[in-house]
């Protein structure tokens, strides 16, 4: 009875009120929805392109991050039988894309022509369109779902790799979205068996991506000391290492990658069972690479976006840097204190301070006279040594300074507002060239050439390109490219994107606004800096850039930027340098010993252990940071001798990873899941990492610590110090090290054959020694290895015939080891007349004839000896390891070429 009282006297003008407050509420919630995501219309196959086309069409419109995009088209493609595109624009207007000539993705241009058709299947109930190609392994399914998603799946073990399907109960934030400013899409995963590496330029305390974080993609001068933020790259790419399924359907290891082409800036939202691209411009163009192997997905990575440059052999030697040499004689105090240390130095640095008022291409006429300077850098050159300097971007407006003067003549500067763009670097005002405009390339090329007719320096370190500006521009309230709806970095303290960056409306050649093309610029510098040092130089260039995006490694090296002189500093450089891998920039490393801040003796010391295995090893520090060459300590120094020593003995065996990368992506550095896959262990590990496929560096990474903690997977390995020492790690195992302080451990896997050469003050006198063969065989009783040798210079590897290719296979039987090698080009070589001089062979498991091996190292006369051609007597010792598990058999006192094709066989008794 009350309650019917209560609705008889609802005034009718309330009823009215609350209608219209409903009615606003609801308009509130609607336009706070993101989107409503898109439908299919209609469906093209175009088998003669392997791929199809969807129209898609907006469910409904939102106001959020602006008004939505209402057709969009999707196109799905066979590029290769390993590569899958998906790419959704606007099928009405053209959007920004990066250009073709940076990189090419016309799939014409690719294999896709040589694949055989793939076919479109449209099941009965009309409710999924599928793409497949018989020799893929991929399976694109469209879903005619309200609204639509698309999958990517296995064929050979049906696991989806990619699921963009809406999550239900229906939630927005996993629609696709696609507004002007504002493009979205996300894909579910399977927490437990996804682990995913990549999403860069971070630093970060662990390699394998960790859950609910946003990986922030564009590039920004932030030092490498700060964790979590985005720093000087772009690279929208990750690899997706899987679980074996509880079925058994998927095996452990299995792996693909994904990159998603598009250069504006972007949240990448990682949630540990979803991942959501949040993108302020550009289209989608998404890559997907189908391994199945960790090695395999960088090899297909890499056809698409440039294998990395080939490096130089010296670049693999020892370079000293800091931000702070005074003048010349500081310089050459240095050269020759490494020197008198017995410590080898390959390359001396110098920082900004060689220039005049910071101006690029002069030199400070007091303190870094050009007589001077040419003066130290033909003596390095004398003494097989070589010299890099930097240049930065920003070209100081100065009429009185010739570069600047030559650009305005060029009119190749960034604009903004129809004038040149004035920002602030290291000499004061400055005007930025713009590498999008053609005529750039022979601006910069002129100014490299002019200046290298003055100082003939061997490489070029390529500085604040992000592009850095210390002058943050404030947001123009009526542009939305200065102030974008969706502020990207929304983590921890918001940066604009204008912060210490030239602004986003600033424009380039052919009317490219800043806010598209930002992230290219350290791109676009290299690959310009490149072509001139080819062209100036006719040799394979060594570029070091700072700022990096998606293919910058077919140009350039790259170092992790502003690290600090700490503990924890130390540890990063770890992941960091594997991502570098991961992103196609195999030739990487941190500032060893940290930039900013002051080091200490025992800090170095540790890290000059572990950069001594960096792919690229540069000691380098901040101007009021105190000195840290590595001579300033005896400990040091010592140690420095000691890891040195081995990285040049190493030296072949880089150059050989370099080859490698360069014919087929793999990183030089590596995780320990690309030779391990199938072993889960692997994917959690931030303090380790392989050399190649077999060489595994377990550094010390704490204050105080003697020992170290180090993962060993499955099978034999030996330390590469000391052969005696070894591991057997059975199926995988963590063990406890020794490792005093002055010690790394390193330690070579069984089933590899390492060719190693001689310690030497410099590559060019360690290319004298001859070669050592570690022969380490597996539990099958084999071992591979392979080297690669060439001059060290010419612009292509394997230009011309002048290389050799030398494949080496050992085998371990009851009665005998042996090594055999086959020889490709064997001319180079041996023109060169190296030899190898000794062979051992590790692994060798004691058993009841060897045991009665002579303990004392007896000498007696090789059994066998194919193919030899020097008359000189071998040596054969045979040992026991410490262990007592192992006999070391060593043959040396040999003079064997290595261009000619040899067996190595001895009896054991
Ligand atoms: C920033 C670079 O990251 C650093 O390595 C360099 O020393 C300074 N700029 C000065 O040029």
């Amino acid at each position: 009875m009350v309650t019917n009282s209560r609705i008889q006297t609802t005034p009718l003008p309330t009823l009215i009120f609350c209608f219209i407050i409903c009615i606003i509420i609801s308009q509130i919630v609607a336009d706070s929805q993101l989107g409503y995501g898109y439908t299919i219309t209609t469906v093209t196959n175009n088998p003669t392109s392997n791929s199809f086309t969807a129209n898609l069409k907006l469910i409904k419109s939102s106001t959020v991050y602006g008004t939505d995009i209402p057709f969009l088209s999707l196109t799905a493609s066979f590029e290769t039988k390993d590569r899958l595109r998906v790419r959704i624009t606007d099928s009405l207007n053209k959007r920004w894309e990066i250009p073709q000539e940076l990189i090419p993705t016309d799939s014409s241009s690719s294999s896709s022509s040589s694949l055989s058709h793939s076919f479109l299947y449209q099941n009965p109930q009309n409710s999924k369109h599928i793409l497949t190609h018989p020799n893929s392994d991929l399976i694109f399914t469209l879903h005619n779902t309200t609204p639509f998603g698309f999958t990517i799946s296995r064929k050979s073990n049906k696991d989806i790799i990619f699921n963009t399907l809406p999550e239900n109960p229906l939630n927005p934030e996993t629609f696709l979205v696609f507004k002007d400013q504002y493009l979205q899409l996300s894909s579910s995963l399977p927490s437990k068996r996804a682990s995913l590496y990549g999403f860069g330029e971070h630093t970060k305390s662990s390699f394998k991506l960790q859950p609910n974080q946003t990986f922030t993609i564009w590039n920004e001068d932030v030092g490498s000391s700060n964790l979590d933020v985005n720093l000087y790259g772009s690279h929208p790419f990750y690899l997706d290492v899987r679980k074996g399924s509880s079925d058994g359907r998927v095996k452990s290891g299995t792996t693909h990658g994904v990159l998603l082409l598009n250069s504006n800036g972007m949240d990448v939202v990682y949630s540990g069972d979803r991942v959501t691209y949040k993108v302020i411009g550009g289209v989608f163009d998404f890559y997907f690479f189908a391994g199945s192997s960790p090695e395999l997905v960088l090899e297909q990575y890499t056809e698409f976006i440039g294998r990395p440059a080939p490096m130089p052999y010296w670049s693999f030697g020892f370079h000293q840097c800091r931000w702070g040499y005074k003048n010349v004689s500081d310089l050459q105090g240095v050269v020759t204190n490494y020197a008198k240390a017995r410590i080898p130095l390959e390359v001396m640095w110098t920082d900004i301070d060689y220039m005049d008022a910071y101006k690029d291409f002069t030199l400070d006429p007091v303190n870094f006279p050009l007589d001077k300077m040419r003066n130290f850098v033909d003596t390095l050159h004398k003494n097989g040594q070589k010299y890099i300097l930097i240049l930065d971007p920003g070209i100081n407006v100065n009429n009185t300074y010739a570069t600047y003067v030559r650009g305005l003549k060029a009119d190749i500067y960034i604009k903004r507002n129809g004038i040149n763009y004035l920002g602030e670097v290291w000499p004061g005002p400055v005007y930025y060239p713009d590498f999008l405009n053609p005529h750039s390339q022979e601006f910069w090329g002129d100014e490299i050439k002019l200046f290298r007719k003055l100082l003939p320096f061997d490489g070029l370190w390529l500085d604040m390109n992000e592009l850095s500006n210390f002058i943050t521009s404030d947001a123009t309230p009526h542009s939305n490219l200065d102030n974008p709806p969706y502020k990207i970095n929304s983590n921890g303290v918001q940066r604009p994107i204008n912060n210490k960056t030239v602004p986003a409306t600033s424009l380039h050649y052919g009317n490219i606004t800043e806010y598209d093309s930002h992230s290219l610029y350290g791109l676009l510098e290299s690959k310009a800096t490149n072509k001139a040092l080819v062209s100036i130089t006719s040799k394979r260039p060594f570029i070091l850039s700072r700022s990096t995006f998606v293919s910058s490694g077919k140009y350039t090296a790259h170092w992790t930027g502003d690290n600090a002189a700490t503990w924890n500093d130390l540890a990063y450089s770890i992941p960091s340098v594997l991502n570098s891998g991961l992103f196609g920039i195999p030739m990487v490393g941190a500032d060893i010993c940290g930039f900013s801040g002051d080091t200490t003796e025992e800090l170095c010391r540790r890290w000059i252990q572990l950069g001594a295995f960096y792919p690229f090893a540069r000691d380098h520090s901040d101007n009021n940071a105190t000195s840290q060459e590595l001579y300033r300590w005896d400990s040091v120094a010592a140690s420095a001798r000691k890891v040195l020593g081995l990285r040049y003995r190493l030296l072949p065996y880089f150059y050989t990873l370099m080859y490698e990368s360069n014919t087929k992506g793999t990183p030089i550095a590596r995780p320990l899941f690309f030779s391990f896959p199938e072993d889960t262990a692997t994917y959690e590990i931030n303090s380790q990492f392989l050399l190649g496929k077999g060489v595994l560096v377990s550094p010390v990474l704490q204050s105080g610590a003697t020992t170290v903690d180090a993962y060993f997977p499955k099978g034999n390995w030996f330390d590469l110090f000391n052969f005696s020492n070894s591991v057997s790690a059975g199926s995988g195992k963590t063990v406890k090290l020794d490792a005093p302080s002055d010690h790394i451990n390193v330690h070579v896997g069984e089933g590899n054959i390492l060719a190693l050469q001689g310690e030497a003050m410099t590559t060019e006198a360690a290319r004298n020694t001859s070669f050592q063969l570690v022969v380490v065989f597996n539990g099958t009783g084999n071992s591979y290895g392979q080297v690669y040798l060439d001059d060290g210079e010419a612009v292509d590897l394997e230009a011309k015939e002048q290389w050799t290719f030398v494949r080496f296979y050992g085998e371990l039987n009851n009665t005998s080891v042996s090594v055999r090698s086959n020889v490709t080009n064997g001319k180079f070589a041996l023109d060169q007349k190296w030899i190898i001089e000794k062979v051992t062979f590790l692994g060798i498991p004691k058993n009841e004839r060897l045991s009665r091996i002579d303990l004392a190292e007896s000498e007696s006369e090789l059994n066998v000896v194919n193919g030899m051609n020097s008359m000189k007597e071998r040596v054969l010792k045979t040992k026991f390891d410490r262990s007592f598990e192992f006999v070391i058999v060593e043959v040396s006192n040999m003079e064997q070429l290595i261009g000619e094709e040899f067996k190595v066989e001895t009896k054991i008794r």
